[in-house]
């Protein structure tokens, strides 16, 4: 009964024909006595084990969502919420369950004059069972996996910031996650690619972080393929709500793909795909 695999265990009839069962004044107090408490503690010690894993993975995740407080020359303020409606289920496992985690909301707030205040904070989405985050049971909780899980989270926490730079305007940080060399497809550049980053700087310079009053800007279910150690690939939606000057809401999507490079052990962002509700 203990048997983790859904499709190996027992069900409720094999059960209670079981000798440990229907014969437990013989068995169950006689027979197997050590092995059961043996495999009770073993059972226990690895769902501590891996409830210790994903408190200390989502730790780190809220702890980094609450450390960017930058001030820009024009009186913009970013700031990170704590606020994270993480939910985890450590009980045993099942394929289908996945830990349900966060989309980043990049809020910017409305101030009287300029272009206000900026918050991010996570929100949980419903997830696939093929997306960035798992609970490690599908193939078992191994070292590789929560790896391999810290790594994906790395991207995804440098394309958070990659957008919050861009929601607010920040030119500064946004050529500091990039590559000088960048190369993109956007709907702006009418299906050219474009390399380097005057083409971007023009948006940041004249439009970006100016003209709305307030941006809410959310990223669902980012999705991360780690290419080797030095590559990794993130694709999700980028979902832009707005308050226009005339106080009217808009809601922009973008589906987005970024692609980072680790060089000299910093990552940069190379290449981006942006296409635009539903355009190239
Ligand atoms: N247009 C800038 C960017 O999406 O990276």
């Amino acid at each position: 009964m203990l048997t983790v695999n859904p499709q190996r265990r027992i069900n409720a009839t094999e059960a209670l024909k079981h000798p440990w069962i229907c014969q437990r004044e013989r068995v169950a107090s006689v027979v197997h006595r050590q092995q059961t408490v043996d495999c009770l503690k073993k059972f226990n010690a690895r769902r501590k084990l891996k409830g210790a894993i994903l408190t200390t993975m989502l730790a780190t995740r809220n702890f980094s969502s609450r450390s960017i407080v930058a001030k820009k020359g024009d009186g913009s303020h970013v700031k990170e919420s704590t606020e994270s409606n993480t939910t985890v289920e450590d009980d045993d496992c099942k394929e289908d369950r996945k830990v349900d985690r966060s989309a980043t909301v990049i809020a910017r707030e409305p101030e009287e004059n300029g272009p206000g205040k900026c918050q991010v904070s996570l929100v949980p989405v419903i997830q696939r069972n093929d997306q960035v985050f798992n609970d490690g049971c599908a193939r078992g909780s191994s070292s590789l996996d929560s790896e391999e899980e810290a790594r994906k989270q790395e991207i995804v926490k440098l394309t958070e910031q990659l957008v919050e730079a861009i929601t607010v305007g920040d030119y500064e940080a946004y050529t500091k996650l990039c590559d000088p060399h960048l190369t993109s497809f956007e709907p702006e550049a009418l299906s050219n690619l474009v390399e380097g980053m005057e083409f971007h700087k023009f948006y940041f310079d004249n439009v970006l972080g100016k003209f709305r009053k307030a941006i809410n800007t959310t990223i669902l279910n980012p999705n991360v393929h780690l290419l080797g150690d030095e590559a990794a690939c993130i694709a999700y939606v980028r979902l832009s709500q707005y308050i226009d000057r005339q106080g009217v809401p808009h809601t922009e999507q973008a589906e987005e793909t970024r692609v980072w490079h680790r060089h000299d052990g910093r990552w940069q962002h190379i290449h981006f795909h942006r296409s635009q509700n539903g355009s190239k």
